[in-house]
């Protein structure tokens, strides 16, 4: 009886070149957790406690990422082309910056945020319209999301810094903060009011 059990689950599980659609299976791990045994030197809370705070900074930076393409998008004026292309030069950098935190946490042990509704549900960066801004009021949205990054990697940078999460620490100052800090510079330079041809001096004696 039990021979012939045996053979029926062995022709059951066939080979066939057919795809297997709509396949549906509850999650291996869930959001919020890590996993037990990961050979880092790492303890649980800590990583759990690491793993929360990336992903907020995982939320905020790919809200920025998408401030940037939408700045990319919909920028209008005479500065238009060297901004387009600014823009899109940060958008691709913090692209780079999401794939680094997200693997990070995965490193750790946790589960990275993914899609938009959870990210919108989690960043605390203010929503834009959907509409178009001037460039001068685009500059100011993204230096303020550039705020909220750069003073939350600081504390995180410290936190991990203290849990002895060396790794995170060395990826929040060298990648997160050094990239966000170098944005800033390009972008809030646009926002100085200096005249292209002359001195403000020799126009007033003019
Ligand atoms: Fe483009």
């Amino acid at each position: 009886m039990a021979k012939k059990g045996f053979v029926r689950q062995l022709r059951s599980r066939r080979v066939s070149p057919e795809p297997h659609l709509k396949e549906h299976a509850s999650e291996i791990q869930q959001y919020g957790t890590v996993l037990h045994m990961v050979p880092l030197d790492l303890e649980e809370p800590a990583r759990l406690e690491m793993t929360e705070q990336l992903n907020q900074l995982l939320a905020d930076t790919m809200t920025l990422r998408d401030l940037y393409k939408k700045a990319h998008w919909q920028i209008a004026g005479p500065t238009f082309y060297q901004l387009h292309l600014l823009f899109d030069k940060h958008f691709d950098e913090q692209v780079e910056l999401v794939d680094t935190i997200a693997e990070r946490i995965q490193i750790l042990g946790g589960v990275s945020i993914a899609m938009a509704h959870d990210v919108a549900r989690t960043t605390g960066i203010e929503r834009p319209p959907r509409g178009r801004e001037e460039p001068s009021a685009q500059i100011s949205r993204l230096l303020d999301a550039h705020h909220i990054i750069i003073s939350e990697t600081r504390r995180m940078a410290r936190l991990a810094s203290r849990l002895g999460d060396d790794g995170t620490n060395d990826l929040l100052v060298s990648d997160v903060l050094r990239t966000n800090e170098m944005h800033v510079w390009f972008i809030s330079a646009h926002l100085v009011d200096v005249p292209l041809a002359a001195t403000r001096s020799s126009r007033i004696a003019a």
